[in-house]
């Protein structure tokens, strides 16, 4: 049999066709890698979600993965796209949500009252999201449940989506089954209601809106500003205009 040695000698040439890294760091139990098409380090720093260290916190994540022929943005536009959690995926109530936005981070609160065996059970989505791909969605009412939502462009429109969620205990315990399993199936559910829809829509630069469209204006000029060859003013204008 051949026998293979470690190499102690690596020729200078040979370390010279490293073609990049990407920075790493591991946080809130995943590994997060950055990408600058221009090799510039990070321009800021992965949050530490409080729920992951939180011991009144389950500490194994339910893993779900999507692939979505899409572009990155179109698919984080779903999370202001206020009109669609009613007509797509079928919520109680249109939803009522106050957005607001911190550099590269986004910060939402959305009244979403749910639909129980014993009627209806008045609850809350808390959003934070930090940069373009790096999102944290807790639902809070009947059995607080947190998302993390990690998307990875792959190529030009094609995403991966990974879902991570974790549920807070109750007596002690995580729960299992029951109402708990019923909100991360939903959960599910929706984005493969979504998925149909990203995969086919046309981005339109000037889109017509109306009232109760959501703030997708204010979503894109934030959005903007994660593109390499957007102008520093321009951005310094678009963070003003909140
Ligand atoms: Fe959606």
């Amino acid at each position: 049999m051949e026998k293979y040695h470690t190499q102690k000698n690596i020729p200078p040439k040979a370390k010279e066709t490293q073609i990049f890294k990407y920075p790493t760091v591991e946080r809130n139990n995943l590994i997060y890698a950055w990408y600058h098409p221009n090799g510039e380090e990070p321009h800021y720093e992965v949050e530490t979600y409080e729920e992951i260290t939180d011991p009144e916190w389950g500490d194994e994540f339910q893993k779900f993965e999507y692939h979505v022929d899409c572009h990155i943005q179109d698919m984080a536009e779903n999370a202001v796209d206020a009109a669609h959690f009613k007509y797509v995926h079928g919520v109680v109530s249109y939803p009522e949500f106050e957005v607001r936005y911190e550099d590269q981070k986004r910060f939402f609160v959305q009244a979403a009252n749910m639909e129980t065996p014993r009627g209806v059970v008045e609850g809350r989505i808390i959003g934070r999201s930090n940069g373009p791909g790096d999102n944290a969605t807790k639902f809070e009412g009947i059995c607080d449940t947190l998302l993390l939502g990690s998307t990875t462009p792959i190529e030009d429109e094609k995403c991966v989506i990974r879902f991570s969620f974790l549920q807070k205990k109750v007596d002690g315990k995580v729960p299992e089954g029951g109402v708990g399993a019923a909100i991360i199936a939903d959960i599910n559910k929706q984005v493969k209601e979504d998925i149909p829809i990203w995969e086919n829509k046309k981005f339109a630069l000037k889109p017509v809106l109306c009232d109760m469209d959501g703030p997708i204006a204010k979503f894109r000029r934030q959005y903007a500003t994660f593109y390499v060859d957007y102008d520093e003013a321009q951005r310094i204008a678009a963070l003003n205009l909140k």
